[in-house]
């Protein structure tokens, strides 16, 4: 999406909320789910915070504290591996390579179709299927290569 598209959109979003300061959080949920990258553009903070008359450190303190908030373009999809201990000696290496053979990218990066992103995490509580990964809320573990394609597919809508 080009920038005046996107800002349109914003304008759309801050006004669904009421221009209201006190929905800063939903304000910056719904831009980054129409961000077409899945992140919190800086053009984008500082509309919010001219539009919502809130200084601009106050947005940025919003949109740094919570870890579902993305500040460089993503993959509509991100796939975390854990690299927490517990995964790490269970073969989180392995499996790290693994999705980058499946997917064609290192870690850091988006794929080409720009549907997923590939990066490291900490626990997330999955420890008793090590070496575990997440996509959004969904976990998985004890993965092959084969059930990795399988979730990849699925994820494209293959
Ligand atoms: S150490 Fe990986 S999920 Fe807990």
């Amino acid at each position: 999406m080009n920038k005046t598209a996107l800002l349109s959109q914003l304008d759309e979003i801050i006004e669904k909320y009421g221009g209201l300061k006190d929905n800063l959080l939903q304000i910056l949920l719904d831009l980054q789910k129409v961000s077409g990258h899945n992140y919190l553009p800086e053009e984008c903070l500082e509309e919010i915070s001219s539009q919502l008359n809130l200084p601009l450190s106050k947005v940025y303190e919003v949109a740094t504290f919570y870890s579902m908030f993305n500040h460089e373009p993503k993959g509509k999809y991100i796939i975390e591996i854990c690299n927490s201990a517990p995964c790490h000696v269970e073969g989180a290496d392995d499996l790290t390579q693994l999705f980058e053979d499946v997917l064609g990218i290192k870690v850091g990066e988006i794929t080409t179709d720009g549907i997923f992103s590939l990066q490291h995490s900490s626990c997330f509580g999955a420890c008793d299927i090590s070496p575990a990964i997440k996509i959004g809320t969904e976990v998985y573990g004890n993965l092959t290569k084969e059930k990795i394609e399988e979730i990849i597919k699925e994820y494209r809508g293959e």
